[in-house]
């Protein structure tokens, strides 16, 4: 089979916002206890940080982080993880009937953050709390002194401001299994109100309003209007949250499908785009609403094991996914779809980043392993640097089940200007066939191959428990303004050429 690409140094979609690279971190499961805190353990720092795991977090290179949920979000006081860890109430989490012992909260995640050089990307609890919590938030993490709640930020050991920038209003306020979810009205009456307060502590924050958790929930389309209708001149961002199922395994022709889900994540980013240009025609305004995609991945694996977890444990094995080499194929293409979307979408979150639906895991004999979702993360998020340039390949069509046309090859290019350095990420879904990409690299002219990679030829069903899996090397035909390779079925492959 072939397939081609034109790349066109002109052609450019969007500077690409490094925060299209985030993840989250939600008070959930192994996430935080025994994962990203574990005091004790043998490579536990002053802080009770895993230090294996700030590692493997600094290998993804992960410029933002979500935090504190999720779920967990919708009925959490941030006051009860400040201060003196004994004097801290244990509580019950009743998004995930879990016990929250609170002996890691707001100076820890900050402490942490900066530790994998990561900033938050915080949420306020719009379930059950709302306006002054959330204004009182922002004033003990960004004031910098002199009233009540910025002192006692200081008190408690962070002399300066956090200088938080990214706030989420509220998580998933559409769905019914949130705790105090919301009509759309509600929502967004709760959430102008609540960036209106929050601005006025500080007016230079980014804010983010609750889309849709699901395209499938009911309400979506209905919700994003009415919300935005309402916040549109308070708030920067709209979200969105997909997370993907490989629902038949009996069924051989289940994978095509599966692999073609990338193509529901771009209807979704662009329905919710032409949702917010509507309002904005609509109102006449002159802003643009852009799209923090907080939540993506693929979630299904630990659905049955979860249904048996007994409630009320302290970091219980909860969305413990292990992900094989399929979905790391189907990340591998989600991540491409994210950068073709890089002039709307601004913001995204892998969900999640430690043990829960995560691509690092730490095991219980006290070690850290890499999922394979791990290896495609790894390489978009440290070389997709610079410009996001338009997609001009051309490939065989499938189709199945839910999608039309998928194409067989799926790529995207991003050209680092400042290093000169143009990177090639590119996917073939066929399952048995080779194919023979061809790159016009019109105006650049290739220096050499700094480097390319291949992750192929293990079983589709296969998994990373057992650290084996690993990027191997590709040969790529390279010269002048034009270069070959061939792709393996099932292959995801990075290419990265030094340009003149
Ligand atoms: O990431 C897991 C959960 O998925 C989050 O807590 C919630 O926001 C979403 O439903």
């Amino acid at each position: 089979m072939k397939g081609s690409t034109k790349i066109q140094p002109q052609d450019v979609i969007a500077p690409i916002d490094r925060r299209l690279y985030g993840s989250f971190i939600e008070q959930l499961g192994r996430a935080v206890y025994t994962g990203v805190y574990q005091p004790g353990h043998p490579a536990a720092d002053e802080d009770g940080f895993r230090t294996d795991v700030i590692d493997a977090v600094k290998e993804l290179n992960v410029p933002l982080i979500r935090y504190p949920g999720g779920n967990f979000l919708s009925q959490y006081r941030w006051e009860d993880g400040i201060g003196p860890k004994d004097q801290r109430p244990t509580r019950l989490d009743l998004a995930w009937r879990e016990i929250e012992t609170n002996q890691f909260g707001l100076h820890e995640f900050m402490k942490w953050a900066d530790k994998v050089n990561a900033v938050p990307n915080m949420a306020v609890n719009l379930g059950t709390r709302g306006i002054q919590e959330a204004a009182d938030l922002v004033e003990y993490c960004n004031f910098p002194k002199g009233t009540y709640l910025s002192d006692l930020r200081r008190q408690n050991g962070a002399e300066q401001p956090f200088a938080i920038k990214t706030w989420c209003l509220g998580n998933e306020m559409d769905g019914p299994w949130e705790i105090g979810a919301k009509t759309a009205s509600e929502y967004a009456h709760l959430a102008n109100e609540t960036a209106k307060a929050m601005r006025r502590v500080d007016d230079s924050l980014e804010l983010v309003a609750c889309g849709s958790s699901s395209m499938d929930n009911p309400t979506f389309g209905e919700w994003e209007e009415t919300v935005l209708d309402e916040c549109y001149d308070n708030v920067d961002y709209l979200s969105l949250h997909r997370y993907y199922g490989y629902y038949n395994d009996d069924d051989p022709t289940e994978l095509d499908n599966f692999l073609g889900k990338n193509l529901d994540l771009d209807a979704f980013i662009k329905g919710v785009v032409a949702m917010c240009d509507a309002v904005k025609a609509r109102k006449r305004s002159t802003k643009t609403i852009n799209l923090s995609f907080d939540e993506w991945n693929v979630w299904y694996h630990s659905n049955d094991a979860d249904t048996k977890v007994e409630p009320w444990q302290v970091g219980p094995h909860l969305l413990e996914d292990v992900y094989n080499f399929e979905d790391a194929l189907l990340v591998g293409s989600l991540l491409m779809t994210l950068l073709r979307n890089a002039d709307r979408v601004k913001i995204a979150c892998l969900a999640q980043l430690v043990n829960v639906i995560a691509p690092i895991m730490t095991d219980t004999n006290g070690g850290v392993w890499k999922q394979s979702i791990f290896f495609p993360f790894m390489q978009v998020a440290n070389y997709g640097q610079g410009k996001v340039l338009v997609d001009h390949s051309q490939s065989a069509t499938y189709n199945s089940r839910e999608f039309k046309d998928i194409p067989y090859l799926d790529t995207v290019t991003t050209y680092d200007e400042a290093n000169q350095t143009l990177t090639v990420f590119a996917e073939n879904k066929h399952q048995t066939d080779t194919l023979d990409f061809d790159l016009d690299l019109t105006d650049f002219t290739v220096d050499h191959v700094i480097d390319a990679t291949q992750f192929y030829g293990y079983d589709v069903k296969a998994d990373n428990r057992d650290g084996k899996m690993q990027l191997q090397p590709l040969a790529v035909n390279a010269s002048g303004h034009h270069a070959n390779v061939t792709l393996q079925p099932l292959s995801w492959n990075v290419l990265r050429f030094a340009v003149k």
